[in-house]
């Protein structure tokens, strides 16, 4: 090992050991400390229960802090060697993780905003983008490179890299933005928010490791001591959302996973790689664009509807007239409809019934009403089919595009 001792196992040992410690304290914690969250006023009804209950909310927040504080004891731990010599400290290294850590809890203190004030669109959109600002500080002084190498059928045009410049940051502040409502949108039933985030994160955790042997072990080594801590705690959340959910993970969790997400991905290089790992989210989003943008009417909440009688989930609808929305949303409508990816229902009137655009209605229109726990299960069950497609996409078919 002349590549330097310090490509050793022991840090990320301890980080193991660390988030096995996060996990157990985080299972103790939530349910001591819910009804705490009932008192401040923080909770939400279950709209796919009977009961009505009071279910607290924004619990994100609980292991959003178990999540730092982790981290926060574990910042001397790959320092050690040079704590006491006082050479070649890594400054670089050590800037790099605390700028990680400032995005982070930055973003976990205005996703508790937005679960405590309900900000609206607007601020969903500004919030990341300033959350992600000081990493973005810190790519420019210790990488600034924004070179990208040119795919090989591309080369005859454009040359073997080009230079993004600016439009590379722009790239990764949208990431951040991206990440973070991309998760937030695909949500309502019990579990999906956490389940999702659960898979990514694994995504993320298996492609750190098969790359741990590379030449780049450094930026996915620093991603490990990320992703254990951010698993074990989130493991914890699942247990306490999964049906019938005790708690609500809130707008914080999904904040928080988000930008953790484009923190490691941006200062790990591998950037492009975790988007490979939001293949529903991208397809959910994409769906979702004439909601998002009111070329056809959004309702508050998108979530599926549900059936006392038959204790099953089926499809949520949008209601509005024909000749109220504009040219764009009767394009993409009619688009949607020739693709058959709708279900469209008009009358004499022109009063038109349509499903609310999520992946989540889709999949109902696809296999008839399901059980709030089943659909959880399939949709998850999609998702880890996406992380086996992507980790196709990067391996042996991005060897026909680059050479490795
Ligand atoms: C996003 C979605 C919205 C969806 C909501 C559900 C868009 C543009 N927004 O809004 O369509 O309805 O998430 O989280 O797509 N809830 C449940 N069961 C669950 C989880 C949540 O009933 O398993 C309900 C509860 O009433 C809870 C509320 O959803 O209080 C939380 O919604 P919130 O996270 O504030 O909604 P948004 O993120 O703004
Ligand atoms: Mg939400």
């Amino acid at each position: 090992a002349n590549d330097d001792g310090r490509r050793s196992v022991s840090p990320i040992l301890i980080n193991l050991a660390m988030s096995i410690a996060a996990y157990f304290l985080t299972v103790r914690l939530i349910p001591g400390i819910k009804d705490m969250f009932i008192k401040a006023n923080l909770y939400g009804v279950d709209m796919n229960k009977t009961s009505g209950e009071k279910v607290p909310e924004a619990l994100g927040v609980v292991t959003g802090c178990v999540f730092l504080v982790t981290l926060f004891l574990f910042i001397p731990i790959p320092f050690t060697n040079y704590l006491f010599s006082d050479t070649n400290f890594p400054h670089n290294e050590f800037m790099e993780f605390l700028a990680a850590l400032l995005s982070i809890c930055c973003m976990l203190l205005l996703g508790f905003a937005d679960d405590v004030l309900d900000l609206r669109w607007r601020h969903k959109l500004l919030l990341p983008t300033i959350a992600s600002l000081p990493l973005l500080m810190v790519y420019y002084i210790n990488f600034n490179s924004t070179l990208i190498i040119v795919p090989k059928p591309l080369r005859p045009w454009f040359g073997f890299s080009v230079d993004l410049w600016m439009f590379y940051y722009l790239y990764m502040g949208m990431l951040a933005v991206f990440c973070t409502n991309a998760i937030n949108i695909l949500a309502g039933i019990n579990g999906l928010e956490v389940g999702q985030s659960l898979v990514i994160s694994a995504s993320i955790l298996l492609f750190n490791v098969i790359e741990l042997s590379g030449d780049l072990w450094k930026a996915h080594q620093f991603s490990l001591y990320f992703m254990l801590p951010y698993i074990a705690t989130s493991l914890a959340l699942f247990k306490f959302n999964w049906y019938p959910a005790q708690v609500f993970v809130g707008d914080t969790f999904c904040y928080l996973s988000g930008m953790t997400f484009a923190v490691v991905g941006i200062i790990g290089h591998f950037s492009e790689t975790i988007l490979l790992f939001f293949i529903p989210q991208i397809i959910n989003f994409l769906y979702s664009v004439p909601q998002l943008f009111h070329f056809i009417p959004c309702p508050r909440h998108r979530l599926p509807k549900y059936n006392k009688e038959t204790d099953k989930l089926d499809i949520s609808t949008t209601v509005f007239n024909k000749k109220d929305i504009g040219i764009i949303g009767k394009l993409i409508t009619w688009v949607f409809r020739k693709l058959r990816i709708v279900k469209w229902q008009e009358d004499k009137e022109g009063t038109v019934t349509c499903n609310n655009l999520t992946l989540i209605n889709f999949m109902l229109i696809k296999t008839g009403p399901m059980k709030e726990s089943t659909l959880t299960s399939t949709l998850l069950l999609i998702q880890v089919a996406s992380s086996v497609l992507a980790f196709i996409i990067r391996y042996p078919l991005v060897a026909i595009f680059y050479e490795t």
